[in-house]
């Protein structure tokens, strides 16, 4: 177990954790107060609100889009848990949709038709904004009339806790999911790599008994990803359902399905050609995690852009679950989503 060594910590400050209690409204305090709340692994408060658990500063932004979100119809959303893969599929998205406009192969001279592709300079998170954490997180009601269509979107929120507008309009949903087991390593991983300088590593032990029970961000995982695998089986020209391992082992089947549901499908002529590799290429983990932007920059809210760019493999977890951890989370796991038919 542990066989890999941690990583020294991005520096980033306890503060971007928390909201001050001053910025949040009166009924956003009332409903905090109401609210079962248990300490995370930053020491910070989280708090179950409909069902899922958040950091104190994320209430007030879940209320914000939940009140004041309208949808367009040509929306399109990335949903995600965390750690599934959202920064892969960020990256993806955007540029399937605007492959004609950008060079899609910086090694070519394309003769100067197409200008350089925004995945060099920018990280995918911010070519694709999240409503709780950028678009609702200071303004409760933010214009959002100058984004371009289709507007491309993302949530961590569970399905039931979007605004409605989302729900209920013809935009397209896209969830992705992953293995629970590498789920858990991963956000290990990155709590520990998010701590501040003076807090200690958290252990494995301690977050994985908070992970099981449900009790980690926009948790419990299972019940986000039953959220949205049921509403895709009602919905499925809406919600469009995808796991991390499937993109991993048939990314050209899974680029073209994703396309065809986007409402971007490509032509015979594309996928014949080299489009599908070159927008695979561009968007692999080894190509954007060595991108400048990637290694050296950071997030408006201060995350280092690298903390979102590991190992990206499938299965990483056995290098640190022990059999017990195994089988103690694939034991939920059956319990979950057994009756669903939904495997990993
Ligand atoms: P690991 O920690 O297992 O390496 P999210 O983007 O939802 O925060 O998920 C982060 C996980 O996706 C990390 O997994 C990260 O390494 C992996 N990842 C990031 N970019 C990727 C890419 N382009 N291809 C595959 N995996 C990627």
């Amino acid at each position: 177990m542990a066989a890999e060594k941690l990583e020294a910590p991005a520096s980033v400050s306890i503060e971007i954790f928390e909201k001050y209690d001053e910025e949040l409204s009166q009924e956003c305090h009332n409903i905090i107060a109401a609210l079962p709340s248990e300490s995370d692994w930053f020491s910070v408060q989280l708090y179950r609100y409909q069902g899922f658990w958040y950091q104190k500063r994320l209430i007030q932004p879940i209320l914000n889009c939940q009140k004041h979100f309208q949808a367009h119809d040509t929306d399109i959303f990335i949903a995600t848990p965390l750690k599934c893969g959202t920064t892969w599929l960020k990256a993806l998205t955007f540029t399937i949709i605007n492959r004609k406009k950008y060079n899609l192969n910086p090694n070519l001279d394309t003769t100067q038709t197409n200008a350089p592709h925004p995945l060099l300079t920018a990280n995918p998170h911010v070519l694709v904004p999240n409503l709780e954490f950028d678009l609702y997180f200071n303004t409760n009601n933010p214009d959002l009339s100058s984004f371009p269509s289709p507007r491309l979107l993302s949530s961590h929120l569970p399905y039931a806790s979007l605004p409605e507008p989302a729900k209920q309009s013809r935009c397209k949903m896209v969830f992705l999911c992953r293995n629970p087991k590498d789920v858990f390593v991963s956000f290990w991983h990155f709590t520990n790599r998010l701590r501040p300088d003076i807090q200690e590593f958290n252990t494995i032990e301690y977050l994985f008994e908070k992970f099981c029970r449900g009790v980690n961000y926009f948790g419990p995982f299972w019940d986000h990803v039953l959220g949205y695998y049921k509403e895709s089986l009602e919905r499925p020209e809406k919600i469009m359902f995808l796991k991390y391992e499937e993109l991993k082992s048939e990314p050209v089947r899974v680029l073209k399905d994703l396309g065809k549901f986007l409402g971007y499908g490509f032509s015979e002529e594309e996928e014949n050609g080299n489009v599908i590799d070159d927008i695979l290429r561009l968007c692999s983990f080894e190509n954007l995690k060595n991108l400048e932007v990637n290694k050296s920059e950071k997030l408006p809210a201060g995350v280092e852009n690298k903390t979102y760019f590991r190992r990206g493999e499938v299965g990483d977890w056995k290098n640190f679950l022990t059999i017990d951890m195994m089988k103690q989370i694939d034991a939920i796991t059956e319990e979950k989503f057994g009756k669903h038919d939904l495997k990993f």
